[in-house]
């Protein structure tokens, strides 16, 4: 099952039966080098042309609606023609043919019997022979989207169809005089676990990686774009005996009044879009598949490749070059070996440690599994001496199957988010990478009661020594303290605001300058005597938190920047006054907007459907930089800003981890947070984790579509919030009637209520049942089909006996910031 199990139909894109004699070629017709067919809509056009500055002829379909040439399809393997003599026509028998003269330099294969054929220029550039009256693709005797150049058009398929046993790849020119197939080629390779490859001739030059249920292990997260996107399906078929029937990478128009075609050339996947205004081609996204990291097997095996670090190449922990010589003259390719060799035999002698953020190794050498679990796995592997790692072979949700990796490993390279989780086996002699195994435990344990018996025995010495020291040391510790404090100020690497700048930027913390109260204290708006305009913070005295962790706190935060989440400028730090400064967003909070009335209606569909994006993006880069992850706890329409673009951006975030003191294990008795949009296990039992900051952005976006706050409605005779009534709605599938009727001219239908549906699988009950961010973003960037729902976690009912909670629903504006969860 796993990453198969759910299957991704695509719906044809060819327009069927078409009538049109201009597009048609029938069994007594034929074409000739001046002539030519052209599709229905007049898209385009099919017939002989000249490439660049060659004197040969060439068959190919271009298209015709747009001035430059571009041609998109030749068949190849069929020779060039010297003259003008070339003629497409139907044999006797019904085989299509170019020829020249009497000679047959290209035929096209059919699958089966023809009938009384014709061939059919399509509006999607496909050229098609089908019996006559035979118009379903499944039908056609022979397609020219089976056999694709150079060009992936919509609609086009590439990777394999299992049954028919018809590999599809993408193939360069070999010149842009030579319509002939080049060295370049983008492939589906049918490892047990498949993954796509760019080849140069016979040699690997770039992998995208395996897909893993989610995306390509090798791209990172793509941003979905509001013209195309590309989809990998795999079509299973329980009659058919391997199962798989269709494994296939695709590009799909979401919006098909553009152009856009992929390209293979020079060794380059290009996504190229027609510019009507520019009257030109530009290229679109080019990013994937063209960084270093990406140039197949940089950094030998068990390198990682990291595009942040100087050198590129860095070995694996744990792990060493090869050759140092090499390694240090930039020469790769040797690669790293273990510090500590493997024994394999010997029982728990091996174990396991976990990379994260990887792309993971070529797939050439791998053992698939999608039945059995991460621990079945793990044992699999460590039974069997040349499995060197494994993983789930589908990340989705909390992640299922196994793939294991036989040999070396190779191409693998570090994200700074995204990216996947490898066990890979490793001498549990690595003692500092080893932790939290079988046989570390043992050995802990051992150790603790060597150190228990001698702690008892020397103790009493050790006291007595101690308590001298102690006082000695308290007095040192306390200057070396400030001393501290100060080299960590002038290293923390953001400016540092005097607090009279700040005062006068505020008008001395004026209530008129205060824009906002939030969990940690107030928050003023401020000018710079530059005329910068700032959002200051003065954190509440009370937070109880040392300067030290204060300061470490904000260095993290600092780093962590996104164009989703409120940049911090600077702060300030004086005696017991902690201050954060913030850039200014000239257009306040996301809940003066979509809870009024009146600003609702500047805020389009169009323009909330970004903000989700938006909030989305910047709530999973939180979650996923490697560095460190930030939980939110407290995400809620007045915590997104909105810049003069309207762009949104988190504010408040890392908040709770600097202020939170004690929640370093996902549980805390100091619930942070907004009645509203708090996950049930986070209010009543204070756990917290990523799939809490689910929640509350189900809630958001729910609140975005509806224009209303989660707070209690009437729906019939019952009182319900608005998760509640949601959930009604839907069950009665009505959900319609959620959207906010300030959208409702400017909506698109299946966006709104695929949100709708998103927001309820971010709100039900059980954390587990709840999408990542990472799938989060997945869907909302395609169509593919979503899970149904299960129950949302309704809250209020469950707690409605704790005073505290029943106090606080009075008044649901209020940020919790101390409240005993337990
Ligand atoms: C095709 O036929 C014409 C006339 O019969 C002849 O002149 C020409 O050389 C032929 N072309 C080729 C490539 O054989
Ligand atoms: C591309 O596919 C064709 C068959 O469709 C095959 O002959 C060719 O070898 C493939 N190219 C590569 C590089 O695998
Ligand atoms: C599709 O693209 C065209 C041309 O760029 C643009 O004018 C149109 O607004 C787009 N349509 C949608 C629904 O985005
Ligand atoms: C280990 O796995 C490889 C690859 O599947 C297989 O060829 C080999 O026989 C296995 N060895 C053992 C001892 O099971």
């Amino acid at each position: 099952m796993g990453m198969f199990s759910f299957m991704i139909i695509v719906a044809y894109m060819l327009v069927p039966a078409l009538k049109i004699s201009a597009a048609n070629l029938t069994m007594s017709q034929s074409i000739i080098d001046s002539e030519t067919l052209v599709s229905n809509s007049g898209q385009f056009e099919l017939g002989f042309f000249t490439p660049g500055n060659s004197t040969k002829r060439y068959l190919g379909i271009w298209y015709k609606i747009i001035p430059v040439e571009r041609v998109v399809w030749v068949p190849y393997g069929a020779n060039a023609i010297n003259d003008s003599s070339g003629i497409l026509a139907f044999s006797k028998t019904g085989n299509l043919e170019l020829r020249q003269n009497d000679t047959v330099v290209w035929s096209a294969t059919y699958r089966k019997q023809a009938r009384n054929p014709v061939a059919v220029l399509l509006d999607s550039g496909n050229f098609v022979v089908r019996n006559e009256g035979e118009t379903e693709p499944d039908e056609y005797l022979w397609q020219s989207f089976d056999y694709p150049s150079d060009t992936l058009l919509p609609g086009m398929k590439l990777g394999w169809d299992l049954r028919t046993g018809l590999e599809r790849n993408l193939t360069s020119w070999k010149s842009p005089d030579d319509p002939s197939p080049g060295d370049d080629s983008w492939v589906l390779r049918l490892n047990n676990y498949p993954e796509f490859y760019l080849m140069q001739g016979k040699h690997k030059s770039n992998r995208i990686g395996p897909w893993n249920g989610l995306f390509f292990s090798g791209l990172s997260l793509q941003k979905p774009n509001p013209i195309y996107k590309f989809e990998y399906v795999v079509k299973s078929d329980v009659l058919y005996a391997p199962n798989k029937v269709e494994m296939s990478y695709s590009l799909v128009l979401k919006n098909t009044s553009v152009l856009v075609a992929v390209t293979i050339s020079k060794g380059r996947f290009r996504t190229r879009r027609w510019v009507e205004t520019a009257q030109s081609w530009e290229t679109y996204d080019e990013s994937n598949l063209n960084d270093i990291c990406d140039m197949y097997a940089l950094c030998g095996a068990y390198g990682n490749c990291l595009t942040t670090a100087s050198p590129l190449c860095l070995c694996l922990k744990g792990f060493s070059p090869n050759s140092r010589q090499e390694w240090n003259t930039m020469d790769w390719s040797g690669g790293c070996i273990r510090k500590k060799p493997l024994s394999c035999k010997e029982f728990y002698k091996d174990e396991f440690v976990k990379y994260v953020g990887l792309k993971v190794p070529d797939t050439t050498h791998t053992w698939v599994d999608e039945n059995i679990d991460l621990d079945d796995c793990r044992s699999r592997c460590l039974s069997n001496c040349s499995c060197m790692a494994f993983t789930n072979s589908d990340i989705n949700g909390p992640g299922s199957g196994c793939v294991m990796w036989f040999g070396d490993l190779v191409d693998m390279r570090q994200f700074e988010t995204g990216g996947q989780d490898l066990y890979i086996r490793m001498s549990s002699a690595n003692s500092d990478l080893t932790t939290n195994t079988r046989a570390q435990q043992r050995h802990k344990r051992v150790k603790i009661i060597i150190a228990t018996t001698t702690a008892a025995i020397s103790g009493i010495l050790f006291f007595c020594i101690f308590v001298m020291y102690r006082v000695r040391r308290n007095i040192a510790e306390k200057s070396e303290k400030k001393d501290n404090i100060k080299r960590q100020l002038e290293d923390l690497d953001m400016p540092l605001f005097d607090l009279f700048t700040i005062t006068t930027a505020t008008n001395n913390f004026s209530s008129n300058n205060m824009i906002g109260k939030g969990g940690f204290g107030p928050v003023y708006k401020g000018k710079l005597a530059d005329g910068q305009e700032i959002a200051v913070k003065r954190l509440s005295r009370s937070s109880g938190q040392g300067m030290t962790e204060f300061i470490t706190e904000v260095k993290l935060i600092a780093k962590v920047q996104h164009r989703n989440l409120v940049k911090l400028l600077g702060c300030c730090i004086r005696g017991e006054e902690k201050i954060l400064v913030y850039e200014y967003m000239v257009n306040g909070s996301l809940d003066s907007f979509i809870f009024d009335e009146q600003k609702g209606k500047f805020l389009d569909w169009p323009m909330r459907f970004q903000i989700i994006l938006g909030v989305a993006r910047g709530l999973l880069y939180l979650h996923q930089d490697s560095r460190l992850r930030i939980i939110h706890r407290d995400l809620k329409a007045s915590n997104v800003l909105l810049d003069e673009n309207l762009n949104p951006k988190i504010s408040d975030f890392g908040m709770a981890r600097a202020f939170g003191g004690d929640q370093t294990e996902g549980n805390t008795n100091r619930v942070v947070g907004t009645f509203g949009y708090m996950a049930p296990e986070y209010a009543v039992h204070g756990l917290f984790s990523i799939k809490s900051d689910v929640f509350s952005f189900g809630i958001l976006l729910l609140e975005i579509v509806c224009g209303n706050k989660n707070r209690p409605l009437c729906h019939g005779n019952q009182t319900l919030n608005l998760v509640g009534y949601a959930w009604e709605l839907w069950k009665e599938k009505n959900a319609l009637d959620l959207i906010d009727s300030n959208v409702k001219d400017s909506c698109v239908i299946t966006e709104a209520l695929r949100c709708i549906h998103i927001s309820l699988l971010c709100v039900q009950q059980y954390p587990e049942d709840r999408p990542t961010m990472t799938s989060i973003i997945q869907m909302l960037g395609s169509e593919r089909e979503l899970v149904e729902p299960k129950e949302p976690g309704f809250f209020p009912k469950r707690i409605s006996n704790d005073e505290n909670l029943n106090k606080m629903s009075m008044n649901e504006e209020l940020s919790i910031t101390s409240l005993n969860g337990r």
